[in-house]
């Protein structure tokens, strides 16, 4: 056997990435776009963002100096990471929309340091990500298992083989915001009933702050935020055969107060027609009028208590950043 040929068996049995057929129907982008995009108000689910430039820009935002979410939760695994692997044992550790897993390696490193040695599996919709953390985390943990999952979460998950010994479910990033309250309760349900009792589920919560770090962490002052956002036009355009003109819109995002949630929008900046050729139609868009892209919900306390009861997940600790700017849940299923 050649060098090469046993560094690709040995990968191979370290790395398999898997399609997760989804579990239910779930809409494509054609049905999307036309439930979305045809009527008023517009709007479009946030997965599409991800394609390979999308995700590439997502990891600039999670670097700029305002997007706090993400520094404050790295800094909260990385002073948590031992406790929750004692205290979990997890034989897998499982982690939903883990994008490129790099605040994942505190998990990881604490696994290290205290001898225990669980595998992992990656999901995410997002293969460039997968890969990316892949090829990071098979260098950095020579013990690891790694399986990565290509597929949509919002698809449920029936399709995901249930294994034996515990699993630490992980959800970063504060994704679970980026559902409104009844599809983020479902959702949940969705997971608690693919979890068996000894299971156990890390949950990332960005919390309720004041309204200038909030709208700061959304428009940085390079514009990757306002790049990221409207990427998604480009999204339409190459899947859908669209003509959006990406310089006729500007990105808005804006925290409010009431709803606890940052609103990403793009704004038209002038009365134009765009057509998909793939649905064959065109819709008129009026200077002024916005499609939204995402919102982000921020939670209290309360709040995330509340969505957690809802699924069916009980608190077992609340790690809360110093400056109360963030929560790390471990929870439980009930
Ligand atoms: N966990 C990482 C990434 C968060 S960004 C962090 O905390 O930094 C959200 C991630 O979820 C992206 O990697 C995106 O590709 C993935 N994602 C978004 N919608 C998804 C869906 N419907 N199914 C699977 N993954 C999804
Ligand atoms: N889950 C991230 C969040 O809500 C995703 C995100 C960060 C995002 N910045 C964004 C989504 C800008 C759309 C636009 O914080």
């Amino acid at each position: 056997m050649t060098n090469v040929d046993s560094l690709g068996k040995a990968l191979e049995q370290r790395f398999r990435c898997v399609r997760v057929p989804p579990a239910r129907h779930v809409p494509s982008l054609e049905e999307d776009a036309r439930n979305g995009l045809l009527s008023q108000p517009r709007s479009l689910p946030p997965k599409y963002f991800y394609d390979d430039h999308g995700s590439e820009l997502f990891e600039r935002i999670c670097k700029t100096s305002e997007y706090y979410p993400t520094r404050t939760e790295d800094f909260l695994l990385q002073q948590h990471a031992q406790d929750i692997i004692r205290s979990t044992q997890p034989g897998k550790i499982f982690e939903l929309g883990s994008g490129s897993s790099t605040k994942t390696q505190h998990l990881l490193d604490a696994c290290n340091e205290i001898a225990h040695f669980p595998s992992y599996t990656a999901f995410d919709i997002s293969e460039r990500a997968l890969l990316f953390g892949w090829e990071t985390l098979s260098t950095r943990y020579d013990w690891l298992e790694i399986d990565l999952f290509l597929g949509d979460y919002e698809a449920g998950f029936k399709n995901i083989p249930r294994q034996n010994g515990s699993r630490l479910v992980v959800f970063l990033g504060s994704t679970i915001g980026n559902f409104e309250q009844d599809r983020a309760i479902g959702f949940m349900n969705d997971l608690r009933a693919n979890m068996s009792n000894s299971d156990r589920l890390l949950v990332g919560f960005d919390r309720v702050k004041d309204e200038h770090i909030l709208n700061a962490a959304y428009n940085d002052k390079d514009g990757i935020t306002a790049a990221f956002n409207l990427n998604v036009l480009n999204v339409l355009n190459n899947e859908l055969g669209a003509n959006f003109d990406p310089d006729k819109f500007k990105h808005s995002a804006n925290y409010d107060a009431d709803k606890a949630q940052v609103e990403m929008h793009l704004v038209s900046a002038c009365t134009h027609r765009v057509t998909f050729n793939t649905l064959a139609t065109s819709i008129e868009i009026d200077a002024g009028e916005s499609i939204c892209t995402e919102i982000s919900r921020k939670f209290t306390t309360k709040s995330l208590a509340n969505l957690l009861g809802q699924a069916g997940f009980a608190i077992e600790q609340d790690f809360i950043s110093a400056d109360g700017y963030f929560s790390l849940v471990l929870a439980y299923p009930v």
